[in-house]
Order: C-alpha cells, then structure tokens, then sequence
C-alpha cells in the first residue's frame, strides 16, 4: 500500500491526493472518465486495460497496466501498492457466459489478488440490479452477476460504496441534481427508472473513496432537476450503510436466497469471507 492509510479514508480524513487509485474498466464509457476525474483529484491514477490498442484513449496522466479480469494471473502488477479500486466493469453483448466472468467474475478475481491488503473499493452495477424475473435478466442473467459481484464486495470486510447508476446520460441538460435511493424499487427496465449523466457517476465513485458516509453503503444513483451538487459528504451522509455482515443492500428485495445460489457461487462467498483463495495459477 502506498503513503495512505485507508483506516484514515474510513474516518474520511485522508486526501483523495494521496491515493492510489486502480480502475477496472477503465476503457470503457464509465471508467474513463473515472480515470479523468481521479487524476483531477490528484490521486496516481492505474488504469487497467486488456487491450494495449486502448490505451492511447486514456489521459496521458494514467499509468497503464495490462491485465484481463478473466485471467487471474494477470493482475498482480494491477494490484500492487493500490489504495483503492473502482470497478466499472462491463461485458454487455457478451450473454451469461460474459456476465458469470467478467461482471462477476472480474470482481471476485481482483479482490483476491488484493490477498490481505485493505482497500477501498468503489463498485457500480445498475439499477434494477435486484430485478430477477425482466426480460433482460432472463436472457442475459447480467443482473444476476452483477448482484453477486456485489455480494462478494460486502462479502470481503473492506471497505465499500455500491454505486448502482440509473440510464446513462438520458438525463435532460438541466437534470444534474443527484438523488441516492434505496431498496432499488424501481424496476420498469427503461429510462423511467432514473436517468443520470456519465460524467457525475464517475465523480461520485470518486468521491466515495474518501468520504466516511460512504462507506458500507448501496444505493442507486439519479438525477433530478437541478443543479450539480458541490457537497458530496452530505449526500452520503443520510443514506442507510448496509448491515455488518449483509449480503445484500438495506432494503434490497430477499428474492436471491443463499440455498438456491449454485454451489460455485456460496464457495466464492465463504472464501472470501474467509480470505482462504485458491492459489493464482
Ligand atoms: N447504459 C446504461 O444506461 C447503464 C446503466 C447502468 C449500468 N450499466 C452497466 O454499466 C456497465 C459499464 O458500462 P460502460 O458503458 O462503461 O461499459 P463499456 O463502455 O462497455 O466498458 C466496459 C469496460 O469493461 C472492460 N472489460 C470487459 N471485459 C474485460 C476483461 N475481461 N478484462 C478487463 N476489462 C474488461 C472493457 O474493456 P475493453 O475496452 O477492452 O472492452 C471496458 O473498459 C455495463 O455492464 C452496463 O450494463 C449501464
């Protein structure tokens, strides 16, 4: 771990400069802004990029690190010495078999090769993630694995902020006031869900790394009419953390019960509560 200690980023007293940040999907339309918006900040920003041909997109501030999440013994140089990580991962177009890897799978292998170091993670999945029986969770299971990604994140005792954004950029331009929810209750499968811009699920993934409030919570993320907000402490201040040990957010829907998890999925969960991996191979 460099300079920072993250028991300080818990107390929400160290600054976000000092941090080293990884980002997962760092290529993609979330992460790279991630990576603009935390080399604004002022962290070391490491971008994790699986193909090289993508990299000259990034920020000329970002160290470039080859990695692909399906390939655990391909992240270690990833891992090594960050802070923090935030996953923008996504394998849309790729079905169930993308979903199970990349969504979930990706998480699960980059939280085992952080091994024993406590860093803060920032996770976004999507609204709606709790929606099992939609259209698009049934043919693509995506919601499914994203929530599991999750799980495993509470699962692994660091600490966390799930961020679960509503459509991106379907906001209108006058729409930049941020709303967190809870419960993910809102379940349509269109833009009548929520709707808010790239750029501000990037900054308030950020955000979330050194602020207290944050930390141990899930909400989905809107926006409303209005203007950006400037405090970001006080809007995670009154959104309820998750329970010590929940698998799920507060006031998710108990409509994925452990029992019927395959039994893949409950090994990753008691290993990772464990912190007893498989060796990388
Ligand atoms: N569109 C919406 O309104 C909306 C709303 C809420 C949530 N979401 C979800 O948000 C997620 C991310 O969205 P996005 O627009 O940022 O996606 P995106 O542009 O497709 O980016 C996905 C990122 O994941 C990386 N990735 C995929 N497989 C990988 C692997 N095996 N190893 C390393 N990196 C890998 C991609 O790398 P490459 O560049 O190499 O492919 C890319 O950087 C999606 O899953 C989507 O379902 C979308």
């Amino acid at each position: 771990m460099s300079n920072t200690s993250i028991r300080k980023d818990q107390e929400g007293a160290a600054p976000v400069s000092s941090m080293t940040v990884l980002v997962v999907g760092a290529t993609g339309s979330i992460g790279h802004l991630v990576v603009e918006e935390a080399i604004r900040q002022g962290c070391i920003v490491r971008a994790l990029v699986r193909n090289p041909g993508k990299a000259r997109e990034l920020p000329a501030g970002a160290q470039v690190v080859g990695g692909d999440v399906t390939r655990p013994e391909t992240l270690s140089d990833a891992v090594n010495g960050v802070d923090a990580v935030v996953f923008t991962l996504g394998s849309d177009g790729a079905g169930k078999v993308g979903a199970e890897s990349v969504d979930y799978g990706g998480v699960r292998n980059v939280l085992r090769a952080l091994g024993e170091r406590t860093v803060r993670i920032a996770l976004m999945t999507a609204i709606g993630v709790t929606n099992r029986t939609g259209s698009y969770n049934r043919a693509t299971e995506a919601h499914d694995w994203k929530r599991r990604s999750e799980r495993l994140v509470r699962a692994s005792g660091l600490p966390y902020t799930i961020v679960r954004p509503g459509w991106f950029d379907y906001n209108r331009p006058d729409q930049h006031r941020l709303l967190f929810l809870q419960g993910d209750t809102h379940q349509a499968g269109d833009s009548s869900d929520g709707v808010v811009a790239r750029r501000q699920i990037a900054e308030v993934l950020v955000h979330s790394l050194i602020s207290g409030p944050a930390t141990r919570k899930t909400f989905e993320l809107v926006a409303a009419t209005g203007p950006a907000p400037n405090d970001f402490d006080a809007l995670f201040a009154p959104v309820e953390a998750d329970p010590p040990a929940a698998l799920d957010g507060v006031h998710d829907m108990p409509n994925m019960p452990l029992n019927d998890e395959p039994q893949r999925v409950r090994d990753d969960l008691n290993a990772m509560r464990a912190h007893k991996f498989p060796p990388t191979p």
